[in-house]
């Protein structure tokens, strides 16, 4: 099967069985009604992998507070993950709560487009798919190999996703929880801006308009 899935914003996040190192799932019933964010490491025992996967485990209250589950993946196997959780929980200060997929036929790797041959040979690159509650590709990553994520971003881009989502906003630059949000340009009819924006909203230009975060 290629490698290049080539999965876009708005796609379906196809759906596969497999085995993780909390027993076999199925990702969309695994999912549920929740939001999901499915991230690939290229290999256990390596050290930028370790303090990932850790950092993502102490978020993990975090992740649950805004109905969000987490899932791990690399080529190897589940035993080689049981083995290298014992290593994370040590060095980390973490507690490994989440489960690590052992993608050893490449079945996930290939589906989700991976593994990137010309940065790491056969190996799962540093990806991350969040996935909505209809299954829906919000938001795609690639890292190298070489540099560790933020998972504050991820979680940021989380909130702003579900922000947008309930209230009919988008977020500006380096917006962070609290801070104002801004008016779709295609919004003009004044009673739904009245009944949208209770808060009201300034106009900075015509297409610039920004209302008080519509959450605080
Ligand atoms: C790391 O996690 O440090 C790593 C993994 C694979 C290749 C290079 C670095």
């Amino acid at each position: 099967m290629s490698t290049e899935a080539n999965l876009r914003l708005g796609d379906i996040a196809p759906d596969f069985a497999a085995d993780t190192t909390q027993g076999k799932i199925e990702f969309h019933k695994w999912l549920g009604d929740s939001w999901g964010v499915l991230f690939s490491h290229p290999k256990d025992f390596t050290p930028v992998c370790t303090t990932e996967l850790g950092e993502a485990a102490r978020h993990s209250a975090d992740f649950r507070k805004i109905g969000v589950k987490i899932l791990a993946v690399s080529v190897d196997s589940v035993d080689s993950h049981k083995k290298w959780i014992a290593d994370i929980e040590e060095t980390q200060n973490a507690k490994m709560d989440y489960p690590i997929v052992g993608d050893e036929t490449r079945t996930v790797a290939n589906l989700y487009g991976m593994i990137h041959p010309k940065s790491l040979d056969s190996l799962t690159v540093r990806t991350v798919f969040v996935i909505d509650p209809k299954k829906k590709i919000r938001l795609t990553m690639t890292y190298p190999a070489s540099t560790g994520r933020s998972f504050d971003e991820i979680l940021r881009v989380l909130d702003a996703l579900q922000r947008s989502d309930k209230y009919a906003v988008a977020t500006p630059a380096n917006w962070q929880d609290g801070d104002p949000c801004i008016i779709p340009p295609a919004i003009q009819d004044p009673e739904v801006l009245k009944k949208n924006y209770p808060k009201g909203y300034t106009v900075i230009k015509p297409y610039l308009r920004t209302t008080p975060d519509p959450k605080r």
